[in-house]
């Protein structure tokens, strides 16, 4: 069986339905031999591009640097060829580390893993490690669950051939830590919140561009209209993560203290420039939005909403450049607004059915006699209400909202 060692092999995932746009993301960052597959894009390039997708990319979740790959038939051969790894070399015995199993189907996606026990898998990785620093030094690393210093993720796959036993197993190192996703700016949440890159995935669908107007109705907590902002400003998501980083010296992502960048003195260089470059293209967004002639404008109805999203746009220092305000959406209009308007409403968690149809209803007959010229973006996970807004649909798309298969309707507001 044979080890292979990768050297600048990367993989970036994002929620699925948004690979067309990390894609573009990873290629205008220089990465290369860019392989898009369910759920995110395999890349190439030097250690400094990742770090750069980290710090830029809107969609992606997490970006793995790949280490190994072998394949086993059995856990027995898991443990080996595990424990032949130099692990030294990925993180120190002073380190803790964490194993993730991620068990996939063959390529063709006709067959599933053999192997049923997938915690089993994680405690023989997780002894063979253990084993390897003994041998080596006599001592153990810790496992740490939660911050881990080294979080691994071993992906397991059959491959296509029905009668083989074989399985690919791919170790890599999880560079993020926390997941992209939380930008650090919602400091304050709502029922039902979007996840931040999902959100930032559906201002990219609907294209908002810098100089336009923009309108989130049904705002809640605020994030489609702080993702939003950030598009039109082109503010990079990791701008309140650095300022924290900086600020606290906090550990906000954990490639920080990985040994294949703490000790690269040109990659820790490198990173310190590019977190200025972000520190300052974020200060150069915010003036741009501000003195900007676009509209930025939001409504929502429920007051503990609504100061979560004032709270949320303080953190992330743009509460000056959007117009916020307790409005019900069926009802407020904005005087020459041209643009985008992109919402999403109540699944129905806390509304009664009715209340939820006349909801969709008046929203939709706002929408066609006030935003006319207009483009009108809606998210739902509820589809029966699709057909209560009274529009004709320009076009449909499906969007992973977690576990939730939604879909992202566009009108053209005539
Ligand atoms: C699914 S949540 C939006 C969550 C948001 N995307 C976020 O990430 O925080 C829907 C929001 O619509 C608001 N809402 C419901 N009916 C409304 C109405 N008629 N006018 C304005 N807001 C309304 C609710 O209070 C709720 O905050």
């Amino acid at each position: 069986m044979s080890l292979i060692k990768y050297k600048n092999q990367f993989f970036a995932s994002c929620p699925p339905g948004l690979e067309p746009f990390l894609k573009s993301e990873l290629e205008s960052l220089g990465a290369k031999s860019l392989e898009e597959t369910t759920g995110g894009i395999h890349f190439e390039s030097f250690p400094e591009i990742a770090i750069k997708a980290i710090l830029y990319s809107r969609v992606a979740s997490r970006v793995y640097k790949k280490l190994y790959s072998f394949e086993i038939k059995t856990e027995k051969d898991l443990y080996y060829e595990m424990k032949d790894i130099k692990w030294k070399a990925v993180f120190d015995l002073e380190q803790t580390f964490k194993i993730q199993i991620l068990q996939g189907k063959s390529p063709d996606g006709n067959k599933r893993s053999k192997f049923k026990n997938a915690m089993y898998l994680g405690q023989v990785s997780k002894d063979a490690i253990v084993d390897c620093f003994r041998k080596d030094t006599g001592h153990r690393p810790d496992v740490d669950k939660e911050y881990p210093d080294a979080p691994l993720l071993l992906r397991i796959e059959p491959n296509n051939n029905r009668h083989s036993q074989k399985e690919t197993v791919t170790v890599a190192l999880d560079m993020c830590g926390k997941a992209l996703s939380f930008r650090g700016y919602r400091r304050l949440s709502v029922e039902a919140p979007l996840r931040e890159n999902l959100a930032a995935g559906m201002v990219l669908k609907a294209g908002l561009k810098k100089n336009e107007d923009f309108y989130n109705p049904m705002c809640g907590s605020g994030t489609i209209l702080i993702e939003g902002l950030m598009i039109k400003g082109d503010i990079p998501p990791s701008y309140i993560k650095v300022r924290e980083y900086h600020q606290y010296e906090s550990k906000e992502w954990s490639f920080l203290d990985q040994n294949f960048y703490a000790k690269d003195k040109y990659l820790v260089e490198n990173t310190k420039k590019l977190f200025k470059e972000v520190a300052d293209k974020a200060s150069k967004g915010i003036e741009a939005l501000e003195s900007s002639k676009s509209q930025n404008v939001a409504c929502e109805i429920d007051e503990k909403s609504l100061k979560a999203a004032r709270s949320n746009l303080d953190t992330a220092g743009l509460y000056n450049v959007v117009k916020l305000v307790r409005e019900d959406a069926t009802v407020f209009g904005i005087k020459d607004f041209k643009g985008k308007v992109i919402a999403n409403p109540p699944y129905g968690e806390r509304l009664k059915q009715e209340e939820l149809e006349s909801l969709y209803r008046d929203f939709g007959e706002k929408l066609k006699n006030s935003f006319k010229g207009s483009e009108a973006y809606i998210l739902t996970a509820n589809f029966p209400m699709i057909k209560k807004i009274q529009l004709k649909t320009a076009e449909r798309m499906i969007i992973h909202n977690g576990n939730l298969e939604s879909r992202l309707v566009r009108y053209n507001l005539y």
